[in-house]
């Protein structure tokens, strides 16, 4: 792994400045956190099943594509069916992401799931080491990343953990953002996340491939926003589907974006496309009941005026027990 590099580095951020991907205020922290720094020597490319990469110039091809790279499979265990368990995202996906952000300069950042530590690297060279803060549920990805982190000459913090949490000792952040799919905000992350702050997170359901939602934390402890687009992640540890799902027969993992923005509506059916007339929203603590903390709905403008006041809604992701079932009412 000895090629130059410089080349196919500047290819692939003069590609994303071109399609308007990369904004000027992320292009010096792109320029100094080259992806392939990130990437380890066994990797996979992501088809219908994982396909290891076994030659050099194989390795270089995949690393300055724009798409995602898979990291790991089946969480490092040999002799799995080889599912993709962690992945270096698409760099058009991760550059929307950060723009999504709105990081402004001495922000702190809390980043779930590191994975192979490029995203927590590209934070640390934006805002300083000291303001970015990411865990990996993954002892060993987490072990990793913090060294790579360190060899290309940052040094957030890296910890170990499960980022449905947050990291509470960390708190309180001006952003919180997930690159592994959950199927409800944790309400653990609008706690940790400083009123006027944000969320930015990609959704995901059983019956739907994924949509990011930015949600804005206010002083009340609600956080409410939008869908800005469509995201497909591999989900959250404890959110796989079970064996007998989907999780053996259809392999789930890289990062792959839907179409961004979302085209209106009407449009297409796919909830992703949907996605700008969806709204994302949770309750404040004393005002939870029947285990509704947050969710989104689906084919109305506005949030509900209470948790009880479900009407209209035709879809939830609720962040504590599941909600009722809901009346569908277009
Ligand atoms: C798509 S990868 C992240 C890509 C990463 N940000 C990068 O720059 O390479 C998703 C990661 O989330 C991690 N993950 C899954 N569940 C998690 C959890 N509960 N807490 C923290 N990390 C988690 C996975 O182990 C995986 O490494």
């Amino acid at each position: 792994m000895t090629e130059d590099w410089r080349q196919r580095h500047t290819a692939l951020l003069g590609a994303l400045a071109a399609s308007g991907e990369l904004p000027h205020a992320w292009r010096s922290a792109f320029a100094a956190v080259p992806r392939h720094r990130f990437i380890p020597a066994d990797i996979w490319e992501q088809r219908a099943t994982c396909v290891p990469v076994t030659t050099d110039a194989a390795w270089w091809d995949l690393v300055y594509r724009d798409v995602p790279i898979v990291t790991q499979v089946d969480d490092g265990q040999s002799a799995g069916p080889g599912i993709a368990t962690s992945s270096n995202s698409m760099p058009t996906m991760v550059a929307r992401m950060l723009t999504a952000l709105e990081v402004a300069d001495g922000q702190r950042v809390l980043e779930i799931g590191t994975g192979s530590g490029w995203n927590a690297a590209l934070l640390a060279a934006r805002l300083g080491s000291q303001n970015v803060t990411t865990v990996e549920v993954d002892p060993v990805l987490a072990e990793k990343a913090a060294k790579v982190i360190k060899d290309a000459g940052y040094s957030p913090d890296v910890v170990w953990g499960d980022g449905a949490r947050g990291w509470e000792s960390g708190a309180p952040y001006d952003r919180i953002i997930a690159t592994c799919s959950v199927r409800r905000i944790p309400y653990a992350w609008v706690r940790q996340t400083k009123p006027g702050g944000r969320i930015l997170a990609p959704l995901a359901g059983d019956f739907w491939s994924g949509a990011l939602v930015r949600l804005d934390v206010g002083g009340d402890g609600v956080a409410s926003g939008r869908f800005v687009g469509g995201a497909r992640f591999m989900p959250m540890r404890s959110e796989r589907p079970r064996p007998e799902s989907r999780w053996t027969a259809e392999p789930v993992g890289a990062a792959v974006p839907a179409p961004f923005p979302p085209r209106p509506w009407r449009a297409s059916v796919s909830p992703s496309t949907r996605a700008r007339n969806c709204r994302a929203w949770s309750w404040p603590t004393e005002q939870r009941t029947a285990g509704i903390r947050c969710g989104f709905t689906i084919g109305m403008g506005r949030r509900p005026r209470s948790p009880r006041r479900r009407c209209g809604v035709t879809a939830h992701a609720g962040c504590g027990r599941r909600p009722p079932p809901c009346t569908r009412r277009t």
